[in-house]
């Protein structure tokens, strides 16, 4: 597929992609406080197993801002592939949704 001017695509391909939301809303927002920094320590979970498995190129890891979950524990996250969307994920669950994700997929990590 040919794509306009000033774009292009990169021959990259995660096999596993997790978007984890890090979105901080203000104190009293109807909404709730957001994922926040329950969102940024789980982000830095998820950081650091794909540091120890040294998966930089095959695992991705993305902020990202509400995911339309809101929980009111830790984090949403969405796991790709397959858009696995997962509320409540705390620190401590990095590991288990990786070898999840990676178990789904054809591709060696
Ligand atoms: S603020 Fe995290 S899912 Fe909405």
């Amino acid at each position: 597929m040919a794509y306009g001017v000033g774009m292009r695509e990169v021959p990259l391909r995660p096999i596993v992609h997790v978007l984890v939301c890090t979105n901080a809303r203000e104190s009293g927002a109807a909404l709730g406080p957001g994922c926040g920094e329950s969102g940024e320590n789980v982000y830095d979970a998820f950081k650091r197993e794909v540091d120890r498995r040294a998966a930089h190129r095959t695992i991705w890891i993305a902020r990202a801002r509400c995911l339309g979950v809101c929980p009111k524990h830790g984090a949403t996250v969405v796991v790709h592939p397959g858009a696995k969307v997962l509320a409540d994920v705390e620190p401590a669950n990095a590991v288990e949704v990786l070898l999840a994700a990676v178990g789904r997929t054809t591709r060696e990590p």
